[in-house]
């Protein structure tokens, strides 16, 4: 191993290479990543000081902040306290908890949370091989850490949903204490309005992870949780939302069960599970939440858009697209089978050798022990659409990834024709390009 310092210089100038190669070389197509706007950045790196505080303590009911801990608080709380209802008010909330350090973070506190609210282990999940994230599964958070017993939701393969008739038999059936909705494969809106009755029938909490789907929430183009029955929303910030890396959950506590259900939830943030809440990205949330409040509407219908348009355009041109008799995917990803291009392992690879970023996936038909080479590629348009791609630019880059799938050209050399195309794109589209832009805007409106 090399001494200390020289690791140091090797560290400075990879995490350089890193920032032109993903940021300024490559097409990114991860549909669990997002892009933040130059006004987003800009305040995350204004926050240093923040970014190095603690402030431990207790929220009240309404998110806001009750008792500190430490000194030194009284512009934090506030930044917490604004931060809270910025995001209340984005999505129509009366509680949020905006302390969680991300996605997962907001799921063990959920999960914990309602688990102790209603003295129940059970939790009805979808099928980790139909695209729940591995936190909701027994193989991991849910089980290992939490000890949940885990009953899945009957899924429905030809219409890559779970099945509402047969969920409630099994919702009915099994008494569970939470059951969700939500995932990472994610398609289609999920059936909370079917399934909400037999919920409140067996004493089950709702909770919804919007992680994948929170931009398109907030710009009115999936489904509304909230409105369709979900107790409670988990989330990552910083997938098609475009915020800083962080997670948050929200509610409506409207009954004296959902009461305790935030109170059970606040004391699994904190004492249980959050020292450091990380708070110099809550200036940079909401900041990205006035950007998805102004501009939220075009962006995700546009994601939308060019989601489809992809699925359609390599269906039309011989690549098995999942879900082809629904219209592909209603969501910001599609779902590409690749078994008879050599597998999504091997797609994945190539397509990376070609500058275009996206992750090899199982699909639900797949034999769950490949995981190393499953027939699937997941693949997210957040990205690429708001670095300004329409339906033209998708098709333009569909052609590109047709020629690395069918393998009529070498990576290497669609790779030429990607870095051109992503020289076009260079510029952050629905957001501000920095503070002042989005100060003036308010000012204006
Ligand atoms: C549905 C879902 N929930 C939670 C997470 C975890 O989010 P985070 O990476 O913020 O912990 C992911 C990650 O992709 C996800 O897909």
């Amino acid at each position: 191993m090399k001494d200390l310092p020289d690791l140091v210089v090797d560290l400075v100038e990879t995490s350089q290479k890193h920032e032109q190669y993903r940021e300024k070389e490559c097409i990114n197509m991860i549909a669990s990543e997002g892009i933040k706007s130059p006004a987003v950045t800009q305040i995350l790196n204004l926050t240093q000081d923040l970014a190095s505080r603690y402030a431990e303590g207790e929220n009240d009911i309404s998110g806001h902040v009750q008792k500190r801990h430490y000194q030194g608080q009284k512009y934090m709380s506030q930044i917490e306290d604004i931060t809270t209802d910025i995001i209340k008010s984005l999505f129509g909330s009366t509680w949020a908890d905006v302390r969680l350090v991300s996605g997962t973070h907001a799921n063990l506190a959920t999960f914990k949370g309602l688990s102790l609210a209603s003295k129940n282990n059970k939790m009805v999940v979808t099928p980790l091989s139909c695209g729940a994230h591995i936190s909701h599964d027994y193989t991991g958070l849910a089980g290992k850490i939490l000890g949940l017993d885990n009953i899945n939701h009957v899924y429905n393969i030809d219409e890559f949903n779970i099945d509402p008739d047969k969920s409630a038999y099994v919702i009915r059936a099994a008494k569970p204490g939470i059951v969700t909705f939500g995932g990472s494969l994610f398609l289609f809106p999920h059936p909370i309005k079917e399934l909400k009755e037999i919920c409140d029938e067996v004493g089950a909490y709702v909770a919804y992870d919007a992680s994948h789907v929170l931009g398109l929430i907030a710009g009115g183009q999936f489904q509304d949780p909230l409105r369709e029955g979900a107790d409670f929303i988990t989330s990552s910030t910083h997938k098609t939302f475009p915020g800083p890396q962080g997670g948050v959950v929200m509610g409506s506590p409207t009954t004296p069960a959902l009461e305790k259900a935030v109170k059970k939830i606040q004391y699994a943030v904190f004492p249980l599970t959050a020292s450091s809440t990380h708070l110099g990205r809550l200036p940079a949330l909401g900041i990205a939440c006035l950007e998805m409040k102004i501009f939220g509407k075009d962006l995700a219908r546009q994601i939308v858009k060019n989601a489809q348009t992809a699925g359609q355009y390599l269906y039309e041109n011989g690549v098995k697209v999942i879900a082809e008799k629904k219209g592909f995917t209603k969501s910001h990803q599609i779902a590409l089978d690749v078994h008879a291009f050599g597998g999504g392992n091997k797609i994945a690879q190539d397509l990376e050798d070609a500058n275009i970023i996206l992750n090899k996936n199982l699909l639900p038909y797949d034999d769950q022990s490949s995981k190393e080479n499953p027939s699937g590629l997941r693949v997210g348009f957040q990205d690429v659409t708001r670095r300004g791609f329409k339906e033209g630019d998708i098709k333009h880059l569909c052609d590109l990834i047709l020629d690395v799938v069918k393998g009529k050209r070498k990576p290497t050399a669609v790779k030429e024709d990607v870095l051109a195309l992503k020289k076009e794109f260079n510029c952050i589209k629905y957001g501000f390009q920095n503070i002042e832009e989005a100060l003036t805007y308010i000012k204006k409106a």
